[in-house]
């Protein structure tokens, strides 16, 4: 019988794909792992499950001497050098929108935390504080939301923002006056550009992807066009918004609130986490049941496919 497979699992995964790992391959799991560790280690691997604590940079692809196959346990891939995977012959597997609902589901979690001050209250009621009179909020019904971005994540998003009767927009990387027919019919507006949908919404939902006309999108020169009634959530990546420049806005009170999943430095502290109108979270979008298992599925299906055939 052919000996079993080696696989490094450097972040957290579902039990059921677990569970499979340890029947079919001798599983290794390290995490949280440096990328040095990650580089110095790899060699001794056939297979490399990862989500987004790790780096799959060309230095660490030079030394995965023995890879078959990299695992992207989610969808972004910004943190792949996928130009430098192309050149070899590792196989790379990642699992676009199984996580969108879990996302959307977060970002509306965040406006709620935001809008109806939920940390505020639960910090007080901790210290057996009642303060009930200050803690008037806002409901979402006729609300405006602007997406940045109109994926998987945005669609999702708008799914569930047409149920709270709510008016939804969105800018898109490539805007067409086809797009935006299209999404008229189903009562999206299309803004060709985002200073205006900054502008024109209540709440602004960053769920576009990681990419280099992507970096620091939001900035000083754009947040500036938010109302000092908006509050902007970020659920895609950390570089997407400039955070010195958004803990300004928060500071100056030139917006309401703000709440992010996702960190320019994740694990290590931002000034953000010390402002009242800020909620953070560590990158947990993904983190449901329902969509890790739809992961695992996935992730077991390739492996049967394309490696253990
Ligand atoms: C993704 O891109 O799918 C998420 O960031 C997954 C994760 O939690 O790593």
């Amino acid at each position: 019988m052919a000996s079993k497979l080696r696989i490094l699992i450097v972040d957290p995964i579902h039990i059921k794909l677990r569970n499979y790992m340890e029947k079919n391959f001798i599983v290794t799991i390290k995490h949280p792992i440096t990328q040095q560790e990650l580089i110095d280690c790899i060699k001794k691997y056939d297979v490399l499950i990862l989500r987004s604590g790790a780096q799959v940079s060309s230095k660490f692809i030079e030394q995965a001497k023995h890879l078959r196959a990299i695992i992207r346990a989610g969808t972004g891939v910004d943190n792949i050098d996928l130009q430098s995977l192309r050149e070899t012959d590792i196989l790379f597997y990642n699992t676009p929108s199984t996580n969108s609902r879990a996302v959307a589901e977060l970002s509306f979690g965040l406006i709620h935390c935001l809008f109806r001050h939920i940390k505020h209250a639960s910090t007080e009621i901790e210290a057996n504080i009642w303060n009930k009179k200050l803690l008037m909020g806002f409901e979402l019904t006729n609300k405006s939301l602007g997406l940045i971005g109109f994926g998987s994540i945005g669609q999702e998003i708008a799914r569930i923002a047409k149920g709270y009767d709510m008016q939804v927009s969105c800018t898109v990387s490539h805007y067409t006056a086809e797009r935006a027919a299209d999404l008229k019919t189903k009562g999206i507006t299309l803004f060709d550009n985002l200073d205006v949908l900054m502008a024109f919404n209540d709440i602004l939902v960053v769920c576009c992807p990681y990419i280099e006309s992507t970096k620091n999108l939001l900035n000083k020169n754009n947040l500036c066009y938010l109302q000092p009634t908006s509050i902007l959530i970020n659920v895609a990546r950390g570089g997407v918004v400039s955070e010195q420049d958004l803990y300004r806005s928060l500071v100056n009170g030139d917006i309401y609130g703000a709440a992010s999943d996702v960190f320019e430095r994740e694990g290590q502290f931002s000034p953000l986490f010390t402002l009242d109108n800020f909620i953070g979270t560590p990158h947990i979008g993904a983190m449901t049941n329902e969509s890790q298992e739809k992961i695992s599925d996935l992730i077991i299906q390739f492996l049967e496919e394309k490696i253990l055939k």
